[in-house]
């Protein structure tokens, strides 16, 4: 098999590593020099990833047997249509089943035309009449989002970005009349709980699920700071996460797979990766968000796991529509990622820094390495984008120790950069279970969920889903 992957970040360099492993043949569509994605493919084509002809005729060129479209934006530009266009299997869904990414309201409406649980309050905003009205629904704290786009950096919450209803209602006016927020808005109720990722293989024979991860969306340490498309995320041994039990997740797959089959009734077949962004509050697990792709970080935590079953094959069988589960596997362990992001990230961040690398020694530590948005400039070296850099896997049997393990080789990268150190820390997970446990309490404001949480690295529990083939 020849395989096209689009995109050049470290999502994408875990997607090629797992091609790769299944001795598949690579080429790649990117707009940066990523040094792990460049020397395991066999061609390179430098690109936006929203060029659609020029990446259709590349891949024709190639004679590639199958395309996997990494970031939102090639999915949002047609890529998929014009790949499909031309016969070529596609892992992504077309522009207009990607939309449940690229319009929030699209997708706050599908939910709720179709009756699919996990919506909050909401309101679609589209001009400054509606904003009136919309500001006045919400007694507590609400969100604002641009519609569109926004590389999960548009978001403002109450308590957080904003302090009082005026301001949000200030920040939503000024959003509306800026290019931002030219698809209009969504206000909605702000939700308190942990966050989670669920993602799953999506095709016409089923939705298969991929182990749960938690992503660290805040850009400093404490969770403070601006919201980024992802500092780091962890997973747990057993698929579940230390706040979220095997019922809670089974709540949020049942929305994934509701969605899609309202997908398939509004006439939008859905062929790809589908990531449910889920809220567990007091009263189970919310939606924040649907992505049409592979998160970023969450991939890295998922990929690292996947056993040797055929990656090539799964990826064939999302893209024509029939996938063997036997080749829907991951192994039984706690992962952490780590993304080394430049100085400012999360604001101003300063592009242009070299870091020195040591790879080898990584390897040593037995931390997976990916390279992020970053061009290579020279051996063992690499020159920062503003995007993210360097994502830093380690795993073990325990969360705490797979974050130690990633905190050691962080010795050996060398230069000006930002990390968070937190993540994945015994300190950080006990604070994360102790913010759930609090919110379940008797006596805390909103209406109660049954308690149901799994401890810190738990050891396997049942996981419901027949799809997955669990072994250690
Ligand atoms: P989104 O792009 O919709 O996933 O939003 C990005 C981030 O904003 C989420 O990961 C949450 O941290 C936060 N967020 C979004 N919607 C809400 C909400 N309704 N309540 C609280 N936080 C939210
Ligand atoms: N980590 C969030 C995302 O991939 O959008």
């Amino acid at each position: 098999m020849r395989a096209l992957v689009v995109g050049g970040g470290g999502r994408e360099h875990a997607i090629a590593s797992e091609i790769h492993r299944a001795e598949a043949a690579l080429v790649v569509a990117s707009p940066n020099a990523n040094p792990g994605i460049d020397r395991l493919a066999a061609a390179t084509l430098r690109t936006d990833v929203t060029e659609a002809s020029g990446i259709v005729e590349f891949a024709r060129e190639q004679e590639v047997d199958l395309a996997i479209l990494g970031p939102e934006a090639a999915l949002a530009a047609g890529v998929a249509d014009a790949l499909r266009a031309a016969e070529i299997p596609v892992v992504g869904p077309d522009r207009a089943a990607a939309r449940i990414e690229w319009s929030k309201r699209f997708c706050r409406e599908l939910l709720q035309k179709h009756g699919v649980p996990g919506n909050p309050r909401f309101r679609s905003v589209t001009d400054l009449s509606d904003l009136e009205a919309a500001t006045r629904e919400f007694p507590g704290p609400f969100v604002v989002k641009p519609s569109g786009l926004s590389s999960g950096k548009g978001v403002w919450v109450q308590g957080k970005d904003f302090q009082t209803a005026d301001e949000g209602a200030a920040h939503a006016r000024a959003l509306l009349a800026s290019p931002a927020g030219r698809d209009g808005l969504v206000l909605e109720e702000r939700l308190d709980g942990e966050e989670f990722s669920q993602m799953a293989f999506v095709t016409d024979s089923g939705v298969y699920p991929m182990p749960a991860v938690q992503d660290y969306k805040r850009a400093l340490e404490g969770n403070q700071g601006g919201n980024t498309g992802g500092m780091g995320s962890y997973s747990q041994r057993d698929h579940l996460l230390p706040f979220l039990s095997s019922a809670q997740r089974e709540v949020a797959m049942d929305i994934l797979q509701q969605t899609v089959a309202a997908m398939r009734a509004e006439g939008l077949p859905y062929r790809g990766i589908l990531y449910g962004g889920f809220m567990l509050t007091r009263d189970g697990p919310k939606l924040l968000e649907f992505n049409a792709r592979f998160g970023d970080p969450e991939s890295l935590n998922v990929l690292s796991l996947y056993e040797p079953g055929d990656f090539g094959e799964l990826l064939m069988g999302v893209a024509t529509g029939r996938v063997d589960p036997v080749n829907v596997r991951f192994r039984l362990r706690a992962t952490v990622t780590k993304y080394i992001v430049p100085v400012g990230y999360g604001g101003q961040p300063a592009g242009g820094a070299i870091l020195e690398v040591d790879e080898a020694a990584i390897a040593d530590q037995g931390v997976r390495l990916y390279f992020g948005s970053v061009d290579l400039a020279g051996a063992g070296r690499v020159r920062l984008t503003t995007s993210r850099s360097l994502g830093l896997v380690g795993e073990a049997s325990a969360i705490h120790e797979a974050h130690r393990r990633v905190e050691s080789a962080l010795a050996f990268v060398q230069g000006d950069f930002y990390v968070r150190h937190d993540i994945g820390s015994r300190d950080d997970i006990a604070a994360r279970v102790e913010h759930m446990r609090s919110l379940l309490a008797p006596g805390a404001k909103a209406s109660p969920l049954p308690l149901s949480v799994s401890p810190p690295d738990a050891s396997p529990a049942s996981h419901g889903t027949s799809a997955q083939v669990l072994t250690d």
